[in-house]
């Protein structure tokens, strides 16, 4: 099919919820993606944030192949080994988790992680203890109640009412979140570093000061680290760098190297209140799924790997700080390991879309913020070309 037909049948039948651009991927190999007319794109952007071993992953293809001779789904009514496995890595990866509650997405583990701060809550014997807090910039999903911890109005306005009890601080400032968390907050949620919001981290004496802030409340710290969480920020997982614990932590995006896969891990105090028929899905954690995720965690939670991201973003780092040293239409970078935010002078999606005519996909947070995302296993040289290719785009549109 002519990539002109497949964009006509789009607009036909698909729901316009989102703004494509003028091209049909088609395939793609490492760091690096095709259209249907063989125009080649640097991938900065990994899928946001999933493509995190790169495309045509071998190992990803053999784990396919491999749970492919198995099950593909018996839903969660019995045991399978995967699943069980999958939850055993997930656990033993952190110091705070003891167990898991699998999902589809990263919505639905942020959905489940505050219907279980309600739950633990009344288990306490606190029938008004049913607030929940998020932050500024915040970002955990669109469903009706991370949609109600989701700070961004134009996410929000149009689908007014969402969930009652639902409260916001000023992120990275713990006087504001003071002023909010109280005895009835049972939940606080927070990303370690902001993704959709701007790209922006968590400063330690914030997490260190919630921490202390839902200790004193007796209210549960949940981090979303969806986006930043899984070697993104060069540690396993982004909290990590902070030594703070969260009682409960949500991820997803790359667990499932492409493949729909989401998880709450929970520590014990959350896990003992949850009871049979509490909460519940169809597919999630499926053989199929959890087989594959077995494979990419074991990748990427290894030491040399994670080293890796470190060393390749700070190169990255650096040679944002010169283009953002070189070019008029830059303000400052901000990030973590490889998860990057360049400020920008002028609306983010003009640099974006120019940088499509470069061969180069990155994503943009907010207005005025351009992503870069680059899968974990992008090497010293392909940074070196996607500078090029931005450097190039920041000309064109200058
Ligand atoms: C921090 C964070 N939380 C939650 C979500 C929602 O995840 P999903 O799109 O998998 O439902 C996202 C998605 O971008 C995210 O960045």
């Amino acid at each position: 099919m002519k990539a002109a037909d497949v964009m006509a049948l789009e607009k036909q039948y698909i729901l316009q919820t989102y703004k494509r651009p003028p091209f049909v991927l088609s395939h793609g190999r490492g760091c690096w993606v095709y259209d249907s007319e063989e125009r080649k794109y640097l991938d900065a952007g990994s899928g946001i944030a999933v493509s995190a071993l790169g495309h045509q992953n071998y190992y990803i293809v053999e784990a396919i192949k491999y749970a492919a001779d198995g099950l593909l789904h018996t839903s969660n009514l019995y045991y399978t080994q995967p699943q069980a496995e999958l939850a055993r890595a997930l656990c033993e990866s952190c110091d705070m988790a003891d167990k898991v509650f699998f999902t589809n997405s990263g919505t639905e583990a942020n959905e489940g992680a505050l219907k279980f701060a309600r739950k633990w809550a009344r288990a306490q014997g606190h029938e008004a203890k049913t607030g929940l807090v998020a932050f500024t910039g915040s970002f955990h999903g669109r469903t009706m109640g991370a949609l109600s911890l989701t700070a961004t109005a134009k996410y929000r306005t149009p689908f007014e009412p969402l969930v009652a009890e639902s409260y916001f601080a000023e992120y990275n400032n713990l006087d504001s979140a003071a002023q909010v968390i109280n005895d009835h907050t049972c939940g606080v949620i927070v990303e370690p570093v902001q993704g959709e919001g701007g790209v922006t981290p968590a400063t330690a004496e914030f997490l260190a000061g919630l921490r202390e802030l839902c200790n004193k409340h007796n209210a549960l710290l949940i981090f979303d680290e969806v986006q930043c969480g899984l070697g993104r920020t060069g540690t396993l997982w982004a909290h990590q760098d902070y030594e703070v614990n969260p009682d409960m932590m949500t991820i997803a995006k790359p667990l499932g190297g492409g493949l729909p896969i989401g998880a709450i891990l929970v520590n014990e105090k959350v896990a003992t209140v949850m009871q049979p028929g509490d909460h519940g899905s169809t597919f999630a954690g499926g053989p199929f799924v959890c087989s594959v995720a077995n494979s990419v965690l074991y990748h990427i939670n290894d030491d040399k790997f994670l080293i890796h991201v470190k060393l390749v973003g700070h190169h990255l780092h650096r040679k944002l700080e010169k283009l953002v040293a070189q070019s008029p239409l830059l303000e400052s970078v901000r990030g973590r390991g490889l998860m990057w935010g360049v400020v920008t002078k002028i609306p983010a999606v003009e640099i974006m879309a120019e940088a499509y005519n470069h061969g180069l996909l990155v994503l943009v947070a907010g207005e005025k913020v351009l992503r870069i995302l680059p899968p974990l296993i992008i090497k010293e040289h392909e940074v070196d070309e996607l500078i090029e290719r931005l450097q190039a785009t920041l000309e064109a549109v200058g």
